[in-house]
């Protein structure tokens, strides 16, 4: 757990490391275990995306997922790490209706769960929301392309910036860096366009399903670790751990049955 005097990851040194031209890691957590891995591994910046509500707490999208919900999983993640930027999702609902809501929710999370940065999906239209919470000092990761609060009005987990959406995209990039964002997060574009964006912005792009020509990944974990039953396409599993822990307690139960677990080892005398 932080001592609190631990140095974390700032929105300057991301900026430090765009201007050097330095690739970096973005990945999701949502509880301690995996944010202290993650923090030991060396990522500089965990994400309590609501993409818990599809990939931890068993909701067929990120939609459901509640503020509370996004408070409780952010303070886990906080204090399984002491050198991460941690930066939590405003949920669906939480920010859209007004600036001052924004506020409300993102302080939230911020004194509650003491994040260091929130993230919310949207172009233009929640530059309002995002002046605000900068405005109050707390620093705004945005995101665009395919974003999954707005499955349904976008017909589905679709690439968005094909043909004569990529100009939208474009300007709404540049619309958050107007506003102040850190850091842009793309997600299901071409990856024509996000190195376009990625070249003309002064601020890190994140990419997601965006190709490689953007200045940092994110990636969902349970996809990476072969958690997830179906990832998306966008996706890599560099490990197998759905197979490691059936295997796992496969074994355990056989041994329980047969009487092997536990052995003199486990036993109190
Ligand atoms: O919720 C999430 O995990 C995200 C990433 C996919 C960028 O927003």
């Amino acid at each position: 757990m932080s001592n609190g005097h631990t140095r974390r990851v700032s929105i300057s040194d991301l900026a430090a490391k765009k201007a050097r031209g330095e690739k970096w890691a973005m990945i999701t957590s949502y509880e301690e275990m995996t944010a202290s891995i993650f923090d030991s591994a060396g990522i500089p910046v965990l994400l309590v995306g609501d993409s818990a509500g599809n990939n931890f707490l068993g909701e067929e999208n990120t939609i459901p997922v509640t503020l509370d919900q996004m408070i409780m999983l952010s303070r886990a993640v906080v204090r399984g790490s002491t050198k991460a930027m941690v930066v939590a999702d405003l949920p669906f609902g939480s920010y859209e209706k007004s600036p001052k809501a924004a506020l409300e929710s993102a302080t939230r999370l911020f004194k509650e769960a003491r994040v260091h940065a929130v993230k919310l999906e949207g172009g233009k239209k929640v530059v309002p929301q995002i002046k605000k919470l900068i405005a109050a000092g707390i620093p705004v990761m945005g995101h665009l392309g395919l974003t999954p609060q707005s499955v349904y009005a976008l017909g589905g987990f679709k690439v968005q910036g094909r043909d004569e959406g990529a100009a939208k995209i474009l300007k709404d990039a540049q619309a958050l860096q107007g506003a102040g964002v850190f850091a842009i997060v793309l997600e299901m574009v071409p990856a024509e366009l996000a190195a376009e964006i990625a070249k003309t912005l002064a601020i890190p792009v994140i990419g997601i399903g965006a190709g490689a020509g953007c200045d940092a990944q994110v990636i969902v974990w349970t996809d990476l670790m072969g958690l997830t039953e179906k990832a998306p396409k966008f996706a890599k599993a560099y490990r197998n751990l759905r197979e490691e822990i059936s295997q796992g307690v496969k074994e355990w139960a056989t041994d329980v049955a047969e009487g092997i677990f536990p052995a003199e080892e486990q036993t109190f005398h």
